[in-house]
C-alpha cells in the first residue's frame, strides 16, 4: 500500500482504521467502538474498553515467550555504566516497585511525580504507575526548584519519585536539595518520597517522608496489573505555554497504546526485537513516547542514554552506540547533529564504527535546517526524516512514513500529514490559503488517539488555548505553508513560545521572572536565531526611573534568578538594558519585530507603532552583544 492508500482509508473511514490499528492491543475488555463525540468538541478514544499500559508494554511479551528479550539498553558514559535489563527482569522489577507504591496507599487514579535522570528506573516508575492506573507527571531534571513546586500544586501528587542526583558531563545536579526546596515551596505536600540513591551523591532522608527505592521494596507483594478505562490518564505532561503556568497534558490510556504501536510499524519502520534509539529526556514527550512506552508495548528494544552528543567523551558517542546495540533507527533534535557538525565537520570519527545495520535517521523537536539534513545525509548515507509534533500530539503530525512507503525527502519540509491529522493552513478568518502561502496551521476535529483529550483540571483553559481561535479545529501555534504535493514547511510560532537546542520555553515565564526583580520596571524576552541551539532567549530590561545600581550587576542578578527560579535548561544568558520598549499605540511590546532586527532579517514597519525611532535604540543596543548585524 502506498501511504496515499493508507491516507485516504484513514479518511474514509476513520473508525474503522483506528478500530484495526487498536487490534494489536491486548485489552482486558476491547473497545465497542473508536471514537466518542458525545462531548464535541472534547473527544475521546476506546473510551469503553478496559485496558493496562504496563501489561501491554511488559507482561504479554514476556506471556509470549519473549522474556529473554532485551526491554532496555542502559548506555551512560557519564558514570561509565552499561547494562541490558531483559523483559522477564522488567516485569519483576516493576511488579515490585508498584507493589511498594501499593503498599503505601498509591491507587488508580492517584498521581504519582518523577522527577529522574536517564537511567531505566525512571521508566521503571513511569511503568509501575502504569501497573497500578496510577497517573505519572514526569517532570525534566534541568528545572528548578520553582518549576517543580508549580507542578506539585498543579498534580496533587500523592507520592514523589526521585533520585538523588543527575549528572551532567562537569557536574553533578543536586536533586534530592531541589526536591526538598520544591516541596517546602507548594502549597499541596506527598503523603511520601522514594529515592533513588545513586552511588555518586547518597542523598539525606527525611526521617517519615523519604522512603529508600530499594529498602521500601524489601518484602512486598509484587503488583498484578489494574485494568483501567480506556479514557483514564495515564500521564499528565507539563509544557510551556504563554505565561509561566505550565499546561498539563494528558494523554488517556487506550488512544495513546494504538497510536504508539501504530507509529513503530508505519511510521519508523520498526519491528518487534528491533532497537530503536530516542536520544531525548524522559522529561519531555520524546522521552514518553519513544524511550518509555512504543518500543515496548510493540515488543521492541529502548535505549536509555546518559550522556551528551559531544563531550561524552566525543562527538562519536552516537556512532558508538549505534554500532554497539545494533541500533536501526535513531530519533533525535537537530541540535544534536548541529553540536556533532560543530565538532567533527568531517565526520572522522564516524570511520571507527560499524553503521551498517543503522537505517533511519529521524529528527523532531525544532526545525531541521537543510544544512544539518544534507550534512547526516552525506556523512551516514541514510534518510534522514524530518518529522513535527508537540506534546499535545505525543507523536507525529507530518512525517514520511518509512513503514508505509519512503517518499522523497524535501529539505526543510516534515512532509506530510499522518492518518489521523487533517492539517489545514488558515488565514486570520479561519478560510484556507492557498498552497504556497503563511498562515496559521490547524488540525481538523476530532485529533486522532494518543493526542491530548484535555488539559488536567482546566478545562477552560484547553478550549481557549487550542480550541476557540478557529471552530472546528485544533490550533497548534505553528505558523507556516503547504506546497502543491502536500507537503508542510513548519516556519515560526504564532505564541510567545520559543525553542532552546530542542526544549519548548516560555517567555512569558522568563518576563514573569524578569519583572519580578525591584529595579525592572519593564521587559520583554524574545528568542534570537543560534547556530547551535536553533534559538536563545534575549531579555530587554527598563529600569525603574532614578535607579543607579550597576547595570553589570543587575543583568548578573536576572541571569541568576531565571536560572533559580526556571532553571539552567532556560539558558538564559543575554540581556540588555534599554531606555524604552517599541510598542504599538495600544501599548503592546513588539516582540515580533525585534526578533526580525535581532536576526537582522527584512521586516515591515507595523503600522501601529508608536514610535519607530524606539527601533533603532534597539537595533544599537542588540549589534553590543553580536546581532542584529545588517
Ligand atoms: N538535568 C539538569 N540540568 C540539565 C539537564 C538535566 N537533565 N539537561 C540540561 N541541563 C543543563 C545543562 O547542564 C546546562 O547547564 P549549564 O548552563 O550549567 O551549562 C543547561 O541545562 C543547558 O543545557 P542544554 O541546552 O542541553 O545545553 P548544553 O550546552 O549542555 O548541550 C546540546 C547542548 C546541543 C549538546 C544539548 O542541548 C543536546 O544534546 N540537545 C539535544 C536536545 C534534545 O534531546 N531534545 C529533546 C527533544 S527531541
Ligand atoms: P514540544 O511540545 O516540546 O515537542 O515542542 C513542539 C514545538 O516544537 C512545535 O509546536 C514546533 O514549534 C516545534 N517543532 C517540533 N518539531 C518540529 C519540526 N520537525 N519542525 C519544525 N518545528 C518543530
Amino acid at each position: 500500500m502506498t501511504y496515499a492508500d493508507v491516507y485516504d482509508d484513514w479518511k474514509s473511514d476513520p473508525e474503522a482504521f483506528w478500530m484495526k490499528a487498536a487490534k494489536n492491543i491486548s485489552w482486558v475488555k476491547p473497545p465497542s467502538k473508536a471514537l466518542f463525540d458525545e462531548g464535541a468538541p472534547i473527544y475521546e478514544w476506546f473510551s469503553d474498553a478496559m485496558v493496562n499500559t504496563c501489561y501491554n508494554a511488559i507482561d504479554r511479551h514476556v506471556e509470549a515467550g519473549n522474556g529473554k528479550r532485551t526491554a532496555i539498553i542502559y548506555d551512560s558514559p557519564v558514570t561509565d555504566t552499561k547494562h541490558k535489563i531483559s523483559y522477564a527482569e522488567l516485569q519483576t522489577r516493576v511488579a515490585s516497585l508498584a507493589g511498594a507504591l501499593r503498599a503505601k496507599g498509591v491507587e488508580k487514579g492517584d498521581r504519582v511525580l518523577i522527577y529522574m535522570p536517564m537511567v531505566p528506573e525512571a521508566i521503571e516508575a513511569m511503568l509501575a504507575c502504569g501497573r497500578l492506573g496510577a497517573v505519572h507527571s514526569v517532570v525534566f531534571g534541568g528545572f528548578a526548584a520553582n518549576e517543580l513546586a508549580v507542578r506539585i500544586d498543579d498534580a496533587t501528587p500523592k507520592a514523589i519519585i526521585a533520585a538523588s542526583c543527575g549528572i551532567e558531563p562537569n557536574h553533578v545536579i543536586h536533586y534530592k536539595p531541589l526536591l526538598d526546596g520544591a516541596i517546602d515551596l507548594a502549597n499541596h505536600k506527598p503523603d511520601f518520597c522514594v529515592i533513588f540513591q545513586r552511588e555518586q551523591e547518597v542523598a539525606h532522608l527525611e526521617e517519615g517522608r523519604d522512603f529508600d527505592w530499594h529498602g521500601f521494596q524489601y518484602g512486598v507483594t509484587p503488583a498484578e496489573c489494574v485494568p483501567v478505562e480506556g479514557n483514564h490518564p495515564s500521564y499528565i505532561l507539563y509544557t510551556s505555554g504563554t505565561t509561566g503556568q505550565p499546561k498539563g497534558v494528558i494523554r488517556h490510556t487506550a488512544g495513546h497504546l494504538v497510536a504508539l504501536d501504530w507509529t513503530m510499524g508505519s511510521l519508523y519502520n520498526i519491528n518487534a526485537g528491533d532497537v530503536f534509539w530516542a536520544a531525548s529526556d524522559v522529561g519531555w514527550v520524546v522521552g514518553h513516547s519513544y524511550i518509555a512506552y512504543a518500543q515496548l508495548v510493540h515488543g521492541a528494544t529502548t535505549l536509555v542514554f546518559e550522556g551528551k552528543p559531544v563531550g561524552t567523551p566525543d562527538a562519536g558517542t552516537f556512532w558508538r552506540i549505534i554500532s554497539e546495540y545494533n541500533v536501526k533507527a535513531l530519533f533525535t533534535a537537530p541540535t544534536a547533529f548541529r553540536a556533532i557538525k560543530r565538532e567533527d565537520p568531517d565526520g572522522k570519527l564516524l570511520e571507527k564504527y560499524d553503521l551498517s545495520n543503522f537505517e533511519t535517521l529521524f529528527l523532531a523537536g525544532e526545525r531541521a535546517d537543510p544544512d544539518t539534513i544534507t550534512w547526516a545525509q552525506d556523512k551516514l548515507g541514510v534518510p534522514v526524516i524530518d518529522h513535527w509534533w508537540q506534546t499535545e500530539t505525543g507523536w507525529a503530525i507530518c512525517a514520511n512514513p518509512m513503514g508505509i512507503e519512503p517518499l522523497p525527502v524535501k529539505l526543510g519540509s516534515p512532509s506530510v500529514p499522518m492518518p489521523g491529522y487533517d492539517v489545514q493552513v488558515l488565514d486570520e478568518g479561519g478560510h484556507e490559503v492557498a498552497d504556497g502561502e503563511m498562515g496559521a496551521i490547524a488540525i481538523k476535529l476530532p485529533l486522532p488517539p494518543g493526542t491530548l483529550p484535555n488539559l488536567w483540571n482546566a478545562e477552560a483553559r484547553f478550549k481557549s488555548a487550542y480550541l476557540e481561535h478557529f471552530p472546528g479545529y485544533y490550533e497548534t501555534g505553528d505558523a507556516g505553508f503547504k506546497d502543491e504535493d502536500g507537503y508542510l514547511y513548519i516556519m515560526a510560532r504564532t505564541d510567545d513560545v520559543i525553542n532552546v537546542a530542542g526544549h519548548r520555553l516560555s517567555t512569558g515565564g522568563m518576563e514573569e521572572v524578569l519583572a519580578s526583580h525591584p529595579d525592572v520596571a519593564e521587559c520583554a524576552v524574545i528568542g534570537v536565531a543560534d547556530t547551535l541551539k536553533g534559538q536563545l532567549p534575549l531579555g530587554f530590561l527598563c529600569l525603574n526611573a532614578g535607579c543607579t545600581r550597576d547595570h553589570a550587576d543587575i543583568i548578573k542578578d536576572v541571569v541568576a534568578m531565571v536560572r533559580g527560579k526556571i532553571g539552567p535548561v532556560a539558558a538564559f544568558k543575554l540581556c540588555l538594558i534599554v531606555d524604552r520598549l517599541p510598542k504599538t499605540r495600544s501599548g503592546k511590546i513588539l516582540r515580533a519585530t525585534m526578533v526580525k532586527i535581532a536576526d537582522a532579517e527584512d521586516y515591515k514597519m507595523p503600522a501601529t507603532i508608536d514610535d519607530p525611532a524606539i527601533l533603532d535604540e534597539i537595533k544599537t543596543a542588540l549589534q553590543t552583544l553580536g546581532y542584529a548585524q545588517d
